[in-house]
């Protein structure tokens, strides 16, 4: 008996022991990341959330409440912020509405050892300037229903509402650029206003998403090193305040908007920040890291911005690519992950932000479809479809790394042809029928790819690392137990 008993108890204190190493061992203390599933194939939901841990990531932003992450993050103790995507506000205008989605997709995971809901996000930037208005009247009645839905099921204390905002919401005018001049982006400025008074009487964060990046990609003018965080030859200066990044000029812009409406201290939580791998000719490995190398040693500093010194609640985008995300913003849209679309890390990025080079750990146990490759064919004759047959692979699959500045742009005229067939051939799963294009592609089991442009092999979901065996024994062994319990 005391055996059992000391052997349990040293089971025990050996896992707190690894659940503590792997919780607070490794990444900025705090961080967070953007977890997107717009890819034709996903990694394994509990592969990801092993992934978190591996890394020690502590919280996650999600984009809706999709019921296998939920499932997945459940037990887990890892903070989560669910979302309702823009075209379901319209219905939370509605509150029993509201009431069911709530119930539905927060107070169901809401118990001891469930899902660890902090957040629930009311849209993703539902005021950007391309919607052109649609989403205007349906945000703040949505926020509101959801908030006082949860008031409702009892979890307001420690389940917040928010909107994550683009930071085009606020600006300073063109003839005094500076944060201080912030204020809201006049033809919302009434309506900015109502969500922040909401928002405050809740103590419910405003959420914003920073993009240097952006910064750079919309402006050939911009100073290139002002996206980065490694100082600036000519400051900005405010009133006396330096400013040597546009990431802290774009925060503290904010600061100083919702200062004029009467918010200045509202806690303020960046829900999307990060750079893209490939796509433009910014967005490459190198820049990346030198642009998470810059931000993640300021964030383990707590060092803030000249206006908010001090922590700020960070969330990464993304952490895994996604190849079926909308490329109308541009192509780098499908290459915001510090992780591909396989779960391998990019770059050596250093998580814990000391210095301490702990690098990204990636997905374990990921199975890939066999080791061949679609390519042009050779021996084609007729090259008079080829342009047709490319464009169809292209629309739909992923050929954003062939365009300008990106990793495959050097390709010569037949490449660009091997990587436009071989993505479409991974896209569906390396189906035979998928390599013909009318005699133009044949298969090969050779690695076409080159030193700068990889020829993927997809990853093969069904197969991939999971708790099915350990759940699938635990049933073999417990169900027919059932009867005599
Ligand atoms: C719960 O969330 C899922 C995923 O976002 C959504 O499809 C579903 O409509 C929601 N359920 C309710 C009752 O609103
Ligand atoms: C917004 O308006 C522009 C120009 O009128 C149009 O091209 C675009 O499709 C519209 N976008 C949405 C989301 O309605
Ligand atoms: C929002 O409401 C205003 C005033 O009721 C109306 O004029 C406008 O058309 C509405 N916009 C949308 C996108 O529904
Ligand atoms: C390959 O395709 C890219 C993107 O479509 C294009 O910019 C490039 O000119 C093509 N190269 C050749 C040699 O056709
Ligand atoms: C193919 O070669 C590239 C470049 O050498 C390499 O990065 C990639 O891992 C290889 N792919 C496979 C499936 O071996």
């Amino acid at each position: 008996m005391v055996m059992v008993m000391e052997k349990g108890w040293f089971l025990r204190w050996v896992f707190m022991v690894i659940g503590v190493m792997g919780y607070w061992g490794w990444c900025v203390e705090g961080l967070g990341v953007n977890w997107g599933t717009q890819a034709t194939h996903q990694l394994r939901a509990d592969t990801v959330v092993q992934m978190l841990k591996d890394n020690g990531i502590q919280k996650v932003k999600l984009f809706d409440a999709d019921e296998a992450c939920m499932n997945a993050l459940s037990g887990s103790e890892i903070e989560v912020m669910v979302a309702i995507p823009n075209n379901q506000l319209a219905m939370m205008v509605n509150y029993d509405r509201a009431l069911q989605w709530v119930k539905k997709n927060v107070t169901r995971y809401s118990f001891r050892g469930g899902v660890n809901i902090k957040y629930v996000a009311v849209g993703n930037e539902p005021f950007l300037k391309s919607y052109n208005g649609s989403f205007m009247n349906v945000t703040l009645p949505a926020l509101q229903n959801i908030q006082n839905a949860l008031t409702a099921a009892g979890l307001a204390d420690s389940i917040k509402a928010t909107v994550p905002l683009n930071a085009d919401v606020y600006e300073s005018p063109p003839n005094n650029p500076v944060p201080s001049a912030g204020i809201f982006r006049p033809d919302i400025s009434d309506l900015m206003t109502q969500i922040v008074q909401f928002l405050a009487k809740n103590n419910a964060p405003f959420t914003v998403n920073i993009y240097p990046f952006l910064s750079l990609y919309s402006n050939e003018d911009f100073p290139f090193d002002y996206a980065f965080f490694d100082g600036v030859a000519n400051p900005i200066n405010d009133n006396g305040v330096l400013y040597t990044n546009v990431f802290d000029a774009n925060f503290d812009t904010l600061v100083c908007a919702l200062k004029k409406v009467g918010y200045g201290n509202i806690p303020i939580l960046v829900g999307e920040v990060g750079w893209p791998t490939d796509g433009d000719k910014n967005a490459n490995a190198a820049n990346a890291f030198r642009f998470y190398n810059g931000l993640l040693p300021r964030l383990a500093l707590n060092k803030g911005t000249p206006l908010r010194p001090g922590y700020i609640e960070v969330y990464l985008f993304g952490l895994i690519d996604e190849d079926a995300k909308s490329i109308a913003p541009g192509n780098f849209e499908r290459h915001w992950g510090i992780f591909g679309y396989d779960g391998k890390p990019k770059f050596a990025m250093d998580i814990s932000g000391k210095g301490q080079n702990q690098l990204l750990v990636g997905a374990q146990n990921v199975h890939y479809l066999d080791s061949k490759w679609c390519m042009f064919n050779p021996d084609a004759q007729d090259l008079s479809q080829l342009a047709d047959n490319i464009n169809y692979a292209c629309t739909f699959a992923d050929c954003t790394s062939l365009g300008y500045g990106s990793s495959c742009n050097n390709l010569d005229a037949n490449g660009n042809a091997s990587y436009a067939f071989n993505m479409y051939f991974q896209t569906q799963d390396q189906n035979d029928m998928a390599c013909n294009f009318q005699g133009l592609a044949r298969l090969t089991t050779s690695n076409i790819s080159t030193s700068t442009c990889n020829f993927m092999i997809q990853i093969n979901p069904s197969l991939s690392s999971s708790l099915r065996p350990p759940i699938l024994a635990f049933l073999l062994v417990t169900l027919p137990l059932i009867p005599f319990l």
